[in-house]
């Protein structure tokens, strides 16, 4: 059974590139059983991997929407979608990404989401790690997307908007009856730790760590490298390295 780990907080906080570093540290530590799914619907994860993904789940949502009425009556919707999923997932020699994309429209998506909803589930089931990049704020909680996380890391900027969200995720998630293995804090764009610790004190979540400004993040993404790519000793790398230690993400 693998470990399903998800990051969430905030917009604009960081989500992506601690998803793509976390990515990368499985990468380093040699495993290859890796699936990356893009659960915000302005998808930026494939592009800080370095990688490129023609369709999403949401594009082949509305494909069976459009197409199901012409489906014979014995032909099984739900193995349509599953050779559909497997079909739109990027591959790469040590990860797979998978795009949500665009949310629902008017139409009636229950049972579409439902049958999708199934088969992340098996998906995640045969990935050693699954890393999902969730939306900003709290809608992944009702949408469910994060159904099934094991690890829920919620990524702060230094600011009391962040740390609120980090505990209406923690509250809400209780109230939907989600139970993660582990709620972690992590602080992103820090430059005085004293300030924080004193913070994350206050706060019911377990702090996981810090991770610096860092300039080569900054640059990789202004130009659109893959951080996989970032040097080993850059401030950012070396922070996630040391907070996946620490909390035995891995
Ligand atoms: N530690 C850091 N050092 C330098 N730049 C950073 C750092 N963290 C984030 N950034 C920059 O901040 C921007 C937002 O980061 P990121 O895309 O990871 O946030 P996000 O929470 O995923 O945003 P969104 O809610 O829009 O998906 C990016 O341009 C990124 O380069
Ligand atoms: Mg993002």
């Amino acid at each position: 059974m693998g470990k399903v780990i998800a990051v969430s907080g905030k917009g604009g906080v960081g989500k992506t590139i601690l998803a793509a570093l976390l990515i990368r540290k499985l990468i380093k530590t040699g495993h290859r059983s890796i699936l990356a799914i893009d659960a915000d619907p302005d998808s930026n994860l494939p592009d800080m991997l370095g990688v490129s993904v023609g369709r999403s789940l949401g594009d082949i949502r509305e494909e069976l929407l459009a197409k199901q009425s012409q489906f014979p009556p014995e032909y099984s919707k739900d193995v349509w979608l599953e050779s559909k999923v497997l079909e739109i997932m990027a591959e790469t020699p040590s990860f797979d990404v998978l795009v949500m994309g665009r949310p629902e429209g008017p139409g009636c998506y229950c049972a579409v989401n439902h049958m999708l909803r199934s088969i992340i589930d098996f998906l995640t089931r045969s990935y050693d790690y699954t890393v999902i990049d969730a939306e900003a704020g709290l809608e992944h909680l009702s949408r469910r997307t994060t159904q099934g996380v094991d690890d829920m890391i919620v990524v702060t900027d230094p600011s009391l908007h962040g740390f609120n969200t980090a505990e209406r995720i923690k509250n809400l998630a209780k109230e939907l009856g989600m139970e993660f293995k582990h709620l972690y804090l992590v602080v992103n764009r820090v430059s005085c730790e004293k300030l924080i610790s004193e913070k994350v004190g206050s706060i019911e979540v377990e702090f996981a760590g810090v991770i610096p400004e860092d300039v080569n993040v900054a640059e990789y993404n202004l130009v659109g490298k893959s951080l996989l790519e970032l040097p080993e000793d850059s401030p950012a790398v070396k922070a996630v390295d040391e907070i996946t230690e620490k909390i035995r993400l891995i």
